[in-house]
This record gives C-alpha cells, sequence and structure tokens, in this order.
C-alpha cells in the first residue's frame, strides 16, 4: 500500500502568534486555528467547537487547553477531545515549529 508523503511548509513565524492566544488560516477543509501555550508548544485545531461550533481560536487557551467562548467547553488541544463531563471532539492536524518557524503539513492547503 502506498502512504502519502507528509510535506511540511512554513506558515508563520512562532511570534506571530500570541502568546496563549490563536491565529486562523484558511485551508481547504475549511478554517484551522494554530494554538501557541504558555511554553510555545503550538497545535493545529479544526476552528470549530464541537458543541455548537463556536471559533475556539477565539478561545482563552491554558496549558494544553482551549475554553470555548461561545459556552465553556474545554478543548484539549492534543487529542482535540472536549474534557468531561462533556463530550464530543475537533480533528487535529500536524503540526511543528522548527527555528522558530511554524510548519504545516502542505496537503492541508493544497
Ligand atoms: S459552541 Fe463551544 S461550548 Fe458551545
Amino acid at each position: 500500500m502506498k502512504t502519502k508523503t507528509q510535506v511540511w511548509i512554513e506558515i508563520c513565524r512562532l511570534e506571530d502568534i500570541p502568546p496563549q492566544g490563536a491565529r486562523v488560516i484558511r485551508a481547504t477543509l475549511g478554517c484551522v486555528a494554530l494554538f501557541r501555550t504558555a511554553t510555545d508548544k503550538v497545535f493545529a485545531l479544526e476552528d470549530r467547537c464541537p458543541h455548537k461550533g463556536g471559533p475556539l481560536s477565539q478561545g482563552i487557551v491554558h496549558e494544553t487547553g482551549v475554553t470555548c467562548p461561545m459556552h465553556n467547553w474545554v478543548i484539549d488541544l492534543e487529542t482535540g477531545r472536549a474534557k468531561a463531563p462533556d463530550e464530543g471532539r475537533v480533528r487535529t492536524f500536524p503540526v511543528e515549529v522548527r527555528d522558530g518557524t511554524v510548519l504545516i503539513d502542505r496537503a492541508l492547503l493544497a
């Protein structure tokens, strides 16, 4: 079976994403939010809350979670899962930070 080769492309500098904030990019599948934690980890998630579609990029980032601005569900940035007692999941995407540059899989923008 043929496996897809991941091709990384530069999307922005780490400092282009506010600490404990987010930046949104438009991908083929919709808006993707790039979140930056206080420890400069970066995560890429679909910018659509699994509850009622709220913009997660407008939420509050704390440790490795984001609180949705609409009804305060907490979404785990690593897994995309809503924290209990809430249930649901948002898509997550591969992202890397190399030498202060944020890279995503080119397939997201193809
Ligand atoms: S839309 Fe996100 S908590 Fe309701």
